[in-house]
């Protein structure tokens, strides 16, 4: 068996699970998300995801609908029903159904979904792409993991138009981070992201990153980076659950440093599936 999804309760077959006209995810965009990487069968950083969701939820006034347990039993009850041991967990959380499409109308409880679907990279892959700059035109809340994507989308699709795989975003100049990623670069062998704001999603594999490479006594410094130190950056890459840490090797015309994936974002890279591997290695 496999694509079971949870939905409100019930777990059913991705393609008769059914949300009203009404729901204010769907006539609004209005609630958040989470998605969580799930390697052999465990999920990655689970706590670290579910905190942010909660995060999410307050601040969207959305009372959470489950404690850790009760997310953790759902959630292994749509692993276990997959087919791949390694996939990708959506979780979407609506204000729920209301009687009009009214900006103000109450609703009983929120929709919940939580959805399997194949990881995007192959599990361990190192694969570099390439990126153009784009003004950051999301709005000022990017912090919240929020469902209305429309300015990520446009980003997204401008990139590809341009054959680029992601775009990275400045707003006056400064680096916030991808359309769907954070941003890292490295110059004279220091590492550099962009400090968390409300300009930029609080990344768990930007955590986990900056966490781990401390094991290998390299710093990673949070500061404000400039456009102009993007392009005089000697390597660059982007970080999300679902690329885990992508080399970028051109952005725009330019090629980032000398040219193909930089010795610190390998050394980052197999710390990262190291990293990976010690989890599910240990005693759960
Ligand atoms: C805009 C944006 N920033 C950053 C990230 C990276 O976050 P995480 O590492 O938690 O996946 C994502 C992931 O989807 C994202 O959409």
């Amino acid at each position: 068996m496999s694509d079971i999804v949870f939905l409100n309760g019930s777990y059913l077959k991705k393609h008769e699970a059914n949300v009203s006209i009404l729901d204010r995810g769907f006539l609004f965009g209005d609630g958040v998300y989470e998605v969580i990487p799930v390697y052999h069968q465990t999920p990655f950083r689970l706590k670290e995801h579910l905190d942010r969701l909660n995060q999410s939820l307050s601040s969207i006034n959305i009372e959470p609908p489950f404690n850790e347990n009760e997310w953790l039993t759902h959630i292994n009850e749509i692993i276990t029903n997959y087919t791949d041991k390694h996939l990708s967990i959506y979780i979407q959380i609506t204000r729920g159904v209301s009687e009009l499409r009214d900006h103000l109308a109450s609703t009983q409880k929120p929709t919940v979904l939580i959805m399997p679907s194949p990881l995007t990279i192959k599990f361990s892959e190192l694969k570099p792409i390439n990126a153009i700059l784009l003004e950051d035109i999301r709005w000022q809340h990017c912090d919240i993991k929020s469902i209305s994507l429309l300015g990520n989308i446009l980003l997204k699709q401008e990139a590809l138009s341009q054959n680029a795989d992601e775009a990275l975003l400045h707003r006056n100049n400064l680096l916030t981070e991808g359309a769907t990623s954070n941003i890292f670069l490295v110059k004279n062998n220091q590492v550099f992201t962009p400090p968390k704001s409300p300009f930029i999603l609080s990344g768990i594999t930007r955590d986990v990153i900056i966490e781990i490479a401390q094991q290998y006594q390299i710093t990673i410094i949070e500061k404000e980076l400039t456009v102009s130190e993007l392009y005089d950056a000697d390597e660059v890459w982007v970080s999300s659950s679902s690329r885990e840490i992508s080399p970028v090797t051109q952005i725009n015309d330019k090629i980032v440093g000398q040219g193909g994936i930089g010795a610190i974002s390998k050394v980052m890279h197999s710390a990262f599936q190291q990293f990976k591997q010690s989890l599910l290695d240990s005693p759960r």
